[in-house]
């Protein structure tokens, strides 16, 4: 078995148009999108530029377009693409400016990290967490900051709204009773994150590979706020 797979490529040093450029591999059992990556980096182009770290799943750095869905290059498996599509068309994350190929800049996003503070803050010391507390807060916490939601929210678009990541961070921080913030959080949700401008179409839930769910948490935050 083969795969066909269209891949997004564009090198502003090279001072040429972005293109999409195909390349045909033979299928190995269990193989991700990643192994491809590494593949056509090894077989036809060593400058091709992409991002990974763990390849399990849990840093977030691989995220891509595999036919217009944000995936983890790591996780997605070949196979049901060579069964089912004649081609797959590989891009950065939609919603991120490209720096080289599948690379794209997440400047944006850590710098809003920064300016929510989104790290426990004001600790009390000595909380206890009861079980069901605990749950709350692991909601939020599964989230590896992989950008597949924000890659897939109709409204970030919109330069106020915080987006569907940001939402998922503040609810964890909510939740938390260490964290001395509350009202604060909540004013930020509100007023520097728009919260109100989800349009609750749940898109970041069925893209999210941790099954965080942002738009639930999003909602859950919406009664956060008038608890
Ligand atoms: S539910 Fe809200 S945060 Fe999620 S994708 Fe839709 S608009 Fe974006
Ligand atoms: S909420 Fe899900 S999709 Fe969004 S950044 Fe976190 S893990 Fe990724
Ligand atoms: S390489 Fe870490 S999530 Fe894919």
């Amino acid at each position: 078995m083969e795969l066909k797979i269209k891949v997004f490529r564009y090198d502003p040093q090279r001072d040429e148009a972005p293109e999409f450029k195909e390349y045909k591999l033979h299928y190995e059992e269990g193989m991700t999108f990643l192994r491809a990556f590494h593949l056509i980096k090894e077989k036809y182009d060593e400058s091709f530029s992409f991002r990974h770290f763990c390849r399990a799943g849990i840093c977030g750095t691989c995220t891509v377009m595999v036919n217009g869905f944000p995936k983890l290059a790591c996780k997605e498996q070949v196979l049901p693409y060579v069964l089912f599509s004649n081609e797959v068309v590989i891009e950065p994350l939609a919603n991120f400016e490209v720096i080289k190929d599948l690379v794209v800049d997440n400047e944006a996003v850590i710098e809003r990290m920064r300016s929510f503070r989104t790290w426990v803050r004001g600790v009390q010391k000595e909380v206890s967490i009861p079980p069901e507390i605990n749950r709350l807060i692991e909601k939020g916490a599964d989230c590896i900051l992989c950008s597949a939601c924000q890659s897939y929210c109709p409204q970030v678009l919109e330069s106020g709204y915080a987006g569907p990541l940001f939402f998922a961070k503040l609810h964890r921080l909510l939740a938390d009773p260490r964290d001395g913030q509350r009202e604060f959080r909540l004013k930020e949700a509100l007023e520097m994150g728009n919260l109100y401008h989800c349009l609750s179409c749940n898109k970041c839930n069925n893209v999210c590979p941790k099954e965080v769910e942002p738009a639930t948490l999003i909602r859950e935050l919406m009664v956060f706020k008038d608890g």
